[in-house]
């Protein structure tokens, strides 16, 4: 079936249901650590396999690619900009972001002042191969660079047309810090932050406490990452650590230390539970709970083969009972209690 569309935040745009995650795009590792510095070890996904990916994405008519300057070294940046080139570009919402280290050993080639947001913005834009994108995110918060600062560069971006909408990718403890930013936007008639891209999934729920407070009363979209823990909420993993050879995220470290813990399967089991009462794949259950989450907008789903991601775009077609809902929404405090 076709992705639905859902408006972006306090936005006027339509963006997909599910956007597209480009995060492996190029991506290389190397002994299990992220690294550009030899030809050695595994690219995550090539450019052919991006393409493919790219192809079903907008076949299922999903219009909402997220990228960031870093992943895969500029990689994914520039492989989307040379998909976009056979297509139309208007037929599409790329969201981009800036602040992580571009820049080895210089101390401006990161975070958000405004000589790295200029220099930066003008980068993406060129790997794109486009004039603007629809949406850039901060892709954390700056604790060096005053919010006054960064806020004012923003809103220069956006009136220069190269960005549309402005939004913050960063998660709990930061709400007051996205709170004064856009206060400091509404005094001054700068631009303000729109939408939010934190973690979420069944098993990460820190937003829950007051950051998606804070995103219902000022009206803030909320994009999720790593909706499936990176994998973890697929059932493709077990308890007895017994891992597929397929799985890239088996081979890092940080995935083994965050998700494979006793909590986190307890979390898993019910996940599993519901699927086979449903008839559904464990993916479709977790990112059906999130769709059903009134407050979040468009989780990223991420995919390694064409066949994840179309098993993944059908999650919008699963339907769970209020009891499901329930018994998902407790499976992590309870596995905590
Ligand atoms: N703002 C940020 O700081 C931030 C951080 C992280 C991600 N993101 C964005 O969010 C996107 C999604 O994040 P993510 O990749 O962590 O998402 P995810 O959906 O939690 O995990 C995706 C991974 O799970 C596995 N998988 C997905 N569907 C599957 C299926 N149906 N069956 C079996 N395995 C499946 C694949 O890995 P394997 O095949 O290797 O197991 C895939 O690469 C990223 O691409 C990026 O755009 C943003």
């Amino acid at each position: 079936m076709t992705l639905e569309t859902v408006s972006l935040g306090g936005t006027g745009l339509e963006v997909s249901r599910l956007a597209m995650g480009t995060w492996r795009f190029g991506r290389r590792l190397i002994d299990g650590e992220e690294r550009y510095d030899s030809d050695d070890g595994i690219v995550e996904t090539n450019e052919e396999r991006a393409a493919d990916l790219l192809d079903a994405y907008a076949e299922r008519g999903g219009n909402f690619i997220d990228t960031a300057d870093k992943y895969g070294d500029g990689k994914s940046e520039e492989w989307i900009g040379n998909w976009l080139a056979d297509r139309d570009r208007e037929d599409f919402i790329i969201a981009t972001k800036i602040h992580r280290p571009r820049r080895p050993g210089d101390p401006n080639g990161e975070g958000l002042n405004r000589k790295h947001l200029r220099r930066q913005i003008d980068i993406s834009l060129d790997r794109l191969g486009t004039d603007y994108v629809d949406l850039l995110y901060c892709h954390r918060w700056d604790d060096r660079t005053p919010a006054e600062e960064f806020m004012r560069t923003l809103d220069g971006l956006v009136s220069e047309g190269k960005v549309n909408y402005l939004g913050i990718s960063s998660g709990s403890p930061d709400e007051w810090k996205i709170v004064k930013a856009n206060e400091i936007a509404r005094r001054r008639g700068y631009e303000p932050f729109t939408v939010t891209q934190p973690r979420y999934n069944l098993v990460d729920r820190e937003i829950e406490a007051n950051y998606m407070d804070m995103c219902r009363d000022y009206g803030l979209g909320i994009v999720p990452w790593s909706p499936l823990a990176w994998g973890f909420l697929t059932g493709k993993y077990s308890r007895d650590r017994d891992f597929p050879d397929d799985s890239t995220a088996a081979a890092d470290a940080r995935f083994k230390s965050h998700y494979l813990t006793e909590e986190n399967f307890d979390v898993l089991e019910v996940t599993t539970a519901i699927a086979e009462e449903v008839g559904a794949k464990v993916a479709h259950v977790a990112l059906a709970w999130q769709l059903h989450h009134p407050d979040v907008t468009a989780p990223i789903v991420g995919a390694s083969t064409v066949e994840q991601l179309e098993e993944n775009l059908d999650a919008d077609d699963v339907s769970l009972t209020d009891d499901q809902f329930a018994r998902l929404d407790e499976a992590k405090t309870a596995s905590l209690v």
